[in-house]
């Protein structure tokens, strides 16, 4: 598509609605909404610290990532069956489908579950069958991501890798996620080299709040495909030209970034000189449950803030294609539809 027309400010919501997208960059755990978490706990005979939904929602209110984790972890507690992890991710796909996503993939926090006894089978065979049916029932092609939470040990990763295995067919590739500062990638150097010798695709949150080093080892050390966030990158001219000449493409979160406290407000968040500085930036909403929105808020809200304009929607959508582990007949069909919506929008 060589050129977008300009779309009217009242016009701009019902086109980003409307494009066809990929998400690539959503904890299916953060996808948990108050609701859901309090029907799971009752379900399976759990007592939560909150008397109402409502006690739960006002809790939620985050001055950095680790404030927003210890609520993130206890909130996954709820999660005990295969139906439990169906059930969540079938939620999930149900928002994604209204907001025309069409492509997710989908991390996993397993060592979460695990920990507490729930077997690796549980968590994947659950989250699997409600891939499988978005497909035949939504037509949304997803595919699972598992993430290792970086506060824990390599050790740790690698027995999360070995209970894993069993499920490869099921898993497309591995994350790196949780507290950033202070756990660098370079921890897990040698479990994401395996990982990589087995043919996953590897990725890493990098830049959240960490430093542009540790985009820098996610690349060399981890090599990874796509960063995590990276929104940090802006502070090392070098990091923004070695994204941009490899396209390494950014899964960027403005609206966990506002109520994580990275950006004072939307107004100020960085994403449009990262994608005016040639970077493969794209729009997800990360714990939308969380954050105050799923994809379509995410676009609307930041479109909003930082003036961005249909050419900026075509370049987000059309990255988010660019950017997803799917094969290269898929690739080509979602990008033709979405040429086609944007030649359709008058
Ligand atoms: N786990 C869930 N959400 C996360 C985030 N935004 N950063 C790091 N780890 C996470
Ligand atoms: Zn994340």
């Amino acid at each position: 598509m060589n050129s977008v027309r300009p779309v009217s400010p009242e016009r701009l919501p019902e086109l980003l609605r409307l494009m066809p997208k990929a998400e690539l960059h959503i904890h299916i755990e953060g996808s948990l909404e108050p609701e859901l978490i309090f029907a799971l706990a009752q379900r399976n005979g759990l007592t939560l610290p909150y008397a109402t939904v409502e006690a739960l929602r006002s809790a939620y209110a985050f001055i950095n990532l680790q404030s927003f984790l210890d609520i993130y972890y206890a909130g996954a507690s709820v999660l005990i069956r295969e139906q439990d992890f169906y059930d969540m991710a079938q939620a999930y796909f149900m928002k994604a489908a209204a907001d025309n996503v069409v492509h997710a993939e989908l991390f996993f926090d397993p060592q979460t579950h695990t920990a507490r006894g729930v077997a690796m089978e549980t968590v994947i065979n659950g989250l699997h069958r409600a891939c499988v049916d978005a497909q035949a029932q939504m037509g949304i092609s997803a595919s699972l991501i598992m993430c290792f939470l970086r506060h824990l040990s390599e050790e740790e990763a690698f027995e999360t890798l070995e209970q894993a295995l069993p499920y490869r067919d099921k898993i497309i590739g591995v994350g790196l996620d949780s507290g950033e500062v202070g756990n660098p990638p370079e921890k897990f150097a040698r479990v994401f080299a395996r990982c990589r010798a087995l043919g996953l695709h590897l990725v890493a949150h990098a830049g959240e709040e960490g430093p542009p080093a540790y985009i820098w080892t996610a690349l060399d050390l981890l090599k990874v495909e796509r960063i995590d966030h990276g929104v940090q990158a802006i502070q090392d001219p070098a990091l923004m030209q070695r994204l941009a000449t490899d396209r390494i493409a950014l899964t960027v979160c403005p609206l966990s970034n506002l109520k994580l406290c990275v950006f004072p407000d939307l107004a100020q968040h960085n994403l449009r000189q990262l994608l005016d500085g040639g970077l493969a930036a794209t729009i997800n909403s990360d714990d939308p449950a969380y954050f105050g929105g799923y994809m379509n808020d995410n676009f609307t809200q930041t479109f909003a803030a930082v003036g961005m304009q249909a050419q900026h929607a075509y370049t987000l959508a059309r990255n988010s294609f660019e950017a997803s582990f799917i094969d290269d007949v898929p690739r080509r069909a979602h990008m033709d539809r979405l040429d086609a919506v944007f030649s359709a929008f008058e």
